[in-house]
């Protein structure tokens, strides 16, 4: 099997030369460079999540669980039109691509399947980042290439790997990015050069390469000491440092496909919202990274995908652990339950002289692709114990 899509890849190579080529031919306009995030001049930080949209061919490629009545009428272009809708009811200042962006299996060419999933995103220009599932790779591409390909797409800020540990970590599209205070005029937002929220997006990998476990893999002890070293010896640094030092550590957001094995720990009674209706397939290990994540403290919240028909939230140890819900139709859901993606909003406090501070709250919902984008599940993450 996997040399058979080694043999496979090889052969697509030249293909893939020839497609990269092309966008060397054409360059990205200097418009199309993605801005530096930052809180808005209210002071907010929106994220909209898309997890599994599971894009294979366009108009081709049927729907999974919809209605009898739906299927005819029902093709990969029902996510893109859910795509468009969000971006455009949300306006949000970050898209988030959990994984699974595209089925392998049924992608003919996964460049073109890329490119179609992520256009929405693109044309509304508006900044997105995506990482890898473990159904991305499973046509003609390899991780690395898929990583390779779409850090090359207008107005992302996705990353192959952080230049500082791409010679140690696992994986492709493991990266960080930092959210600057307001850019309003200085006297209001003094915090305009400081990294208020951090948001880390890692490769949890795909199936298990240990032959004595099965199933799916899971975050390695290279990428926990990307986070870790990242954290405490990047980020709190610049954080703590003058000008205008501030304390403790700035709140953070973790994105990634696979769930952690401590998502079991949640059923439909005890999540805060949202609803449980499958298991959880999480790694048959535990690597230790939702420890790695209560030791360090900054990270609130953790968004994956996977499982497409859980879109809960529950608290452990002061981490909030998040799904997404289904966003494609051609991924298998539960029909009935309309397809979903997750909204983060992290707002700034407001300081007694009218300064914008650090970052005052967390907050979640989600929207469903009904007639209205029905916005249900609102709730807080996380209220800063200091404001
Ligand atoms: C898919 O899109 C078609 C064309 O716009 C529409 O008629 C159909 O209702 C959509 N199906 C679903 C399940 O949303
Ligand atoms: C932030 O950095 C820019 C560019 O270095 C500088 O012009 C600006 O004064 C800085 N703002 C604050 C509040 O320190
Ligand atoms: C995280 O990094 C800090 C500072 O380098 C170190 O003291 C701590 O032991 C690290 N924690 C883990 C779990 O690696
Ligand atoms: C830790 O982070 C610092 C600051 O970004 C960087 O210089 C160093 O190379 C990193 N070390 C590791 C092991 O990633
Ligand atoms: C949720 O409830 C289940 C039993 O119904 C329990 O095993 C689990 O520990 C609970 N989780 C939390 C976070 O309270």
């Amino acid at each position: 099997m996997a040399d058979n899509r080694r043999r496979r890849s090889l052969f697509h190579i030249s293909l893939l030369s020839a497609s990269l080529l092309c966008l060397f031919l054409s360059p990205i306009p200097a418009s199309a460079q993605p801005r530096k995030l930052r809180f808005d001049a209210n002071g907010e930080f929106k994220i909209l999540q898309v997890a599994d949209m599971h894009f294979a061919n366009g108009a081709t490629t049927r729907c999974l669980n919809v209605l009898p009545a739906q299927m005819d009428h029902c093709s990969d272009l029902n996510t893109t039109a859910f795509l468009s809708r969000l971006i455009a009811a949300e306006k949000p200042d970050l898209i988030v691509f959990t994984g699974d962006n595209i089925y392998g299996p049924h992608v003919k060419d996964p460049v073109k399947s890329l490119n179609a999933a992520f256009a929405p995103a693109i044309a509304s220009k508006t900044p997105w980042v995506a990482v890898l599932g473990n159904h991305d790779q499973e046509s003609t591409l390899s991780r690395q290439e898929l990583m390779k390909h779409i850090v090359t797409l207008p107005y992302t800020l996705s990353q192959v790997n952080p230049p500082e540990a791409a010679h140690y970590i696992d994986g492709f599209g493991n990266y960080n990015l930092q959210v600057h205070g307001a850019a309003a005029a200085a006297a209001d937002s003094f915090l305009q050069n400081k990294s208020l929220l951090n948001l880390y997006f890692l490769d949890s990998g795909d199936y298990s390469k240990v032959p004595s476990i099965k199933g799916y893999d899971w975050i390695k002890t290279s990428q926990q000491l990307w986070f870790n070293n990242t954290s405490t010896k990047n980020l709190q640094r610049e954080y703590n440092a003058e000008p205008n030092a501030q304390e403790g550590v700035a709140p953070g957001l973790a994105y990634f496909h696979i769930p952690l094995p401590e998502y079991w720990t949640f059923d439909s009674m005890n999540a805060t919202k949202g609803d449980r209706l499958e298991e959880t397939s999480s790694a048959k290990t535990n690597s230790g990274f939702f420890t790695t994540l209560v030791a360090r403290g900054d990270v609130k919240g953790v968004f994956v995908g996977h499982d497409h028909n859980n879109d809960f939230c529950g608290e452990l140890k002061g981490v909030n652990l998040c799904y997404g819900g289904v966003a494609g139709y051609h991924a298998y859901g539960f029909t009935g339950w309309p397809r979903r993606a997750r909204v983060v909003v992290a707002g700034l406090n407001k300081n007694r002289d009218g300064k914008w501070g650090g970052v005052k709250s967390i907050r979640t919902w989600k929207r469903l692709d009904d007639q209205d984008l029905s916005r249900v599940d609102a709730q807080f993450l996380w209220n800063n114990p200091g404001n």
